[in-house]
């Protein structure tokens, strides 16, 4: 049963914060998101912000800010090198995750890049129980190649599994046997899974692969970037850890790991990165590759307003009722369009809703990117920006070869603390309406292909005038101007 404090009436989730400082918002008519859409290439990511009524494209760096958190900026000691402002983020991440070292970096992919670096040479093995784009683009980039073991339930979108976020343990075991400890430098586990609907691991699952790694001395690096989202749904599915504080879940998480890392542009609500861990000469290995790349040690790349933004955001994400309101909000997009019909992943995970493509379009093929054309036809519908997650997001093989992703979502991310209850109702409504005509939506081809990430640049074209029709229909549905 839901918390009653954090709702009212039917499930709705309530606010546990107050706004005192908004920003505007314009809702263009359709001629013009449409307009729009086809100049940014039907890609949301090349879209401009000034177009987009509600920006629900991620989470990243887009959460709203505590007012404790804002005030913090104001204190900052800019200094290049042994700057008051790192100490305190330091101290603060030694209370969290009580690893002794901490290296910074400017955001998430920054340690992916240093951690693969450092671990990953020709012929290296990375078992996950899932990829994220960055990080599987840093291990392949330095010769290694990835290994998702991710339980069965964790790909089925329809499954109600609580943690499908799970590795599956036995086939980590039959990996390690299979190629020797030596091929394999460690073992990635990311929290609050992201590319399969923000689903969380459990503590139980994490002390496995703890045991098994190190009884076979590999090491466990954690993705902590979803790691918010994943301790609170520990704390509400795991029945062991329902009377654990979001403190103790932490601990006990960070003990099963050698190192962690994390976006702080999602962690902590604030922009940056970096890295925790206790063994000293790992961190002098890594230590070294933080001035080239980085900045200096006490900064990493990121502004000191920004580090004392993240430590009071470090200290709020222990607070359970600061923490709750992405899952809880989450859940109820979710659970209220999944009782609209609307296909969508469940059970409702972090992050955001992701509305599952295939099913929503079940007449486009997979080679026309139905995730990509319900993203573009969602925002010419209602100008809420989603975000592509299936094969556009995924690289060619080496031959040239379209590797299709597992999944083709729409991820309609949630900021944390962003949007209000009755805009989360609009755009469920124009999903909706979206769905009750999904046939006027067609599909997608590039028309500009980049190699490496070529969802962040790429550009499409619709395969027939689709998008007329579609804005033609809605026109006449809404009285909304062409
Ligand atoms: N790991 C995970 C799980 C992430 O979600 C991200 C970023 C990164 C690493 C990379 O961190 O952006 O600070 O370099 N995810 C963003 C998203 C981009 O929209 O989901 P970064």
């Amino acid at each position: 049963m839901p918390d009653v404090k954090f709702f009212y009436g039917d499930n709705l989730p309530l606010e546990m914060h107050k706004a005192r400082i908004v920003q505007k918002l314009e809702l263009k008519p359709i001629g013009q998101r449409a307009q729009a859409m086809a100049g940014a290439g039907y890609n949301t990511f090349l879209l401009n912000n000034s177009d987009v009524f509600i920006d629900m494209l991620t989470d990243s760096g887009t959460n709203a800010m505590s007012d404790r958190q804002q005030a913090a900026m104001m204190w900052a000691d800019d200094a290049y090198a042994g700057s008051e402002t790192f100490v305190r983020l330091e101290k603060m991440l030694k209370r969290v995750f009580g690893k002794s070292y901490f290296l910074p970096a400017h955001q998430g992919r920054a340690c992916e890049s240093i951690i693969s670096q450092v671990f990953v040479e020709e012929g290296s093995v990375v078992p996950m129980n899932y990829h994220f784009t960055t990080s599987k683009a840093h291990i392949v980039l330095n010769g290694g190649r990835i290994e998702e073991l991710l339980i069965e339930e964790g790909l089925d979108v329809e499954s109600e599994h609580p943690f499908k976020g799970n590795m599956d343990v036995q086939k980590l075991e039959s990996l390690i046997c299979e190629l020797g400890a030596d091929r394999i430098p460690f073992v990635r586990l990311e929290a609050g899974t992201n590319l399969i609907g923000g689903q969380p691991f459990s503590l139980e699952n994490l002390r496995a692969v703890g045991r098994l790694c190190r009884a076979h001395g590999i090491l466990i690096v954690m993705d902590a970037s979803l790691l918010a989202d994943n301790l609170y749904l520990i704390k509400r599915r795991e029945a062991a850890c329902a009377e654990m504080t979001i403190e103790e879940i932490t601990r006990a998480v960070a003990e099963e790991c050698d190192i962690i890392y994390f976006s702080a542009r999602k962690l902590g609500c604030a922009r940056g990165g970096g890295m925790c861990l206790d063994d000293g000469d790992l961190y002098l290995k890594m230590r070294e590759l933080i001035p080239l790349y980085e900045g200096f040690l006490t900064y990493g790349g990121m502004s000191v307003r920004e580090m004392e933004a993240l430590t009071v955001g470090l200290e709020e994400t222990m607070d359970e009722d600061m923490i709750g309101q992405g899952p809880e909000f989450t859940a109820y997009m979710v659970d209220a369009l999944k009782d609209r019909g609307v296909p969508v992943v469940v059970p409702a995970g972090g992050l955001g809703c992701h509305v599952d493509a295939r099913r929503f379009l079940d007449h486009i093929p997979q080679e026309e990117s139905p995730a990509g054309a319900l993203a573009a036809a969602f925002f010419i519908v209602s100008g809420v920006r989603g975000m592509e997650r299936g094969t556009m997001s995924e690289q060619r093989d080496a031959d040239g070869s379209e590797n299709p992703a597992h999944m083709e979502l729409l991820r309609l991310a949630l900021p944390r603390r962003v949007f209000t209850v009755s805009q989360l109702g609009y755009v469920m409504d124009r999903l909706q309406w979206l769905f009750d005509n999904r046939d006027l939506v067609g599909g997608l081809r590039f028309v500009e292909e980049p190699e490496i990430l070529r969802f962040f640049f790429g550009k499409l074209e619709p395969v027939s005038d689709w998008p007329e029709r579609l804005a033609a229909k809605y026109s006449e549905d809404f009285r909304d101007s062409l």
